[in-house]
């Protein structure tokens, strides 16, 4: 059984001052992740230590966050039938090196850190980073199509 999901994906600052938002929107159309919502925006700080709390403990927390506030991202949500997993798999692996000939990460990432884009990695996740960047007035309704 296949369930219609969200996910939230980031595009990050490598790619979009490399000008490959489109490129990497395009993927996601092309592998039916339709999007139903996106927007520039330059994280603060704060904002990106939150996002990223899970992590706060490892060793490349501060880079992390050094990066992702270092230009703007382009955030979106995508819907689709397993959109969790399908978006995971058209961007690849986490470290560009060992992602899969044809993925996102692979085509545009320069290092396991400017991987080029980020996904949700669960449903219970993906509702909660979706709540970060969207309200649900941003948000088309199910049942309105
Ligand atoms: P992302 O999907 O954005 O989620 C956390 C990010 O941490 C990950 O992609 C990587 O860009 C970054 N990162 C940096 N170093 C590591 C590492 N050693 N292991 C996993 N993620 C890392």
């Amino acid at each position: 059984m296949t369930m219609l999901e969200r996910t939230l994906s980031i595009i990050k600052p490598n790619a979009v001052e490399r000008g490959l938002v489109g490129k990497i929107l395009a993927r996601f159309e092309d592998n039916h992740l339709k999007i139903v919502a996106t927007k520039m925006v330059w994280l603060s700080r704060p904002k990106a230590m939150e996002f990223y709390a899970v992590h706060k403990e490892r060793p490349f927390f501060k880079s992390l966050v050094d990066f992702m506030v270092s230009g703007p991202v382009v955030v979106s949500v995508l819907e689709g039938e397993d959109a969790v997993k399908r978006h995971r798999d058209v961007m690849g692996a986490t470290d560009p090196g060992k992602a899969a000939p044809g993925t996102i990460r692979k085509d545009f990432g320069e290092s396991i850190e400017k991987n080029a884009s980020h996904g949700s990695d669960s449903l219970d996740n993906a509702k909660v980073e979706i709540s970060h960047f969207f309200s649900g007035l941003e948000l088309q309704d199910y049942a309105r199509r």
